[in-house]
């Protein structure tokens, strides 16, 4: 039976570890780390999300600014904001919570925050900085960063000789994993909707990441005995045996079968969701330690 990797434990740690250097970065240089948390409309689910990202933040003793803007806000008035957050110096980081309204462009907004505080990793530069190696300077999406830090618990930094596959080739999941992956010596294979016979090429995974947003899609007899399985996935489905119009959460992993096969396996939920939460505090962090000239810690 699998180890299982308990992501609520690993996320205490990050963040108190990220509370810990703000608390000496403001001894030391007078600096708070500040993060601005930008949303707009009224999804319920980006809400809950929001929410918690702004109450951590002041966990970690942060400067927490929230701008909550209608539904209806022209995206040159999303952009203003962006602008104005920019320019502020008491401000290290910004996050403009996803999905936007469809009346606005995505890309441009998130285009728009500066790379010094763009704490998701989504802007360009930090793409090309990942995509290059670079991870030192760039700011890492706060999922596959997270999910990292699980693997490492698991394998340790360097992951010479291992084969990972990565299932699933979003911007936000995929795409920087494989790289992370990749950086850390794994031979990488990213597998995706296209991919011909999946459940072999999972097989051959000795760390194998979920992140295709299909409940259970991936069974026990396509992981490797012994393997690392990392479940990026949330899906909500319906569990008729709590009850009627009763929901749970799985993930893209079919647990149960999986645990039996893997050596170490994260579970949904409490796995990988605690971890994006807890890296971008620890983002913000760097950001902070950057603008005051400090060396950041290494999460
Ligand atoms: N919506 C769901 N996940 C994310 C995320 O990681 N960053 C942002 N900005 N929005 C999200």
């Amino acid at each position: 039976m699998a180890q299982r990797i308990d992501g609520k434990i690993v996320a205490a740690e990050i963040t108190a570890k990220t509370a810990a250097a703000a608390a000496e970065l403001k001894r030391e240089t007078g600096v708070t780390a500040g993060l601005a948390v930008v949303l707009v409309g009224e999804d319920p689910a980006s809400q809950v999300y929001v929410a918690s990202k702004s109450r951590t933040a002041k966990e970690c003793g942060f400067h927490s600014l929230q701008y909550t803007l209608d539904a209806t806000t022209a995206e040159r008035d999303v952009l203003h904001q962006i602008a104005e957050l920019n320019s502020d110096p008491l401000v290290h980081g910004i996050l403009v919570q996803l999905p936007l309204p469809a009346h606005i462009d995505a890309g441009k907004v998130i285009q728009a925050i500066s790379p010094d505080k763009d704490v998701d990793g989504f802007h360009h530069i930090n793409v090309g900085r990942l995509g290059a190696g670079d991870i030192k300077s760039a700011f890492v999406p706060c999922t596959p960063a997270g999910s990292m830090i699980l693997i490492e618990r698991v394998r340790g930094r360097d992951l010479s000789g291992l084969n990972a596959v990565v299932v699933g080739r979003s911007n936000i999941v995929g795409k920087p994993m494989a790289n992370l992956l990749l950086a850390a010596n794994a031979t990488v294979t990213i597998a995706h909707s296209k991919t011909k016979d999946l459940p072999a090429v999972c097989r051959n995974a000795d760390i194998l990441v979920a992140a295709v947003g299909r409940p259970e899609m991936i069974r026990g007899d396509w992981v490797k005995p012994g393997a690392t399985v990392i479940d990026v996935g949330i899906n909500r489905v319906a569990a008729p045996e709590k009850g009627e119009g009763k929901t749970r959460l799985v993930g893209d992993v079919a647990f149960a079968e999986a645990e039996a096969m893997a050596g170490a396996i994260t579970p949904v939920p409490g796995g990988v969701g605690p971890m994006t939460i807890a890296m971008l505090m620890a983002n913000t962090l760097v950001s902070a330690a950057r603008a005051a000239g400090r060396e950041p810690p290494r999460f």
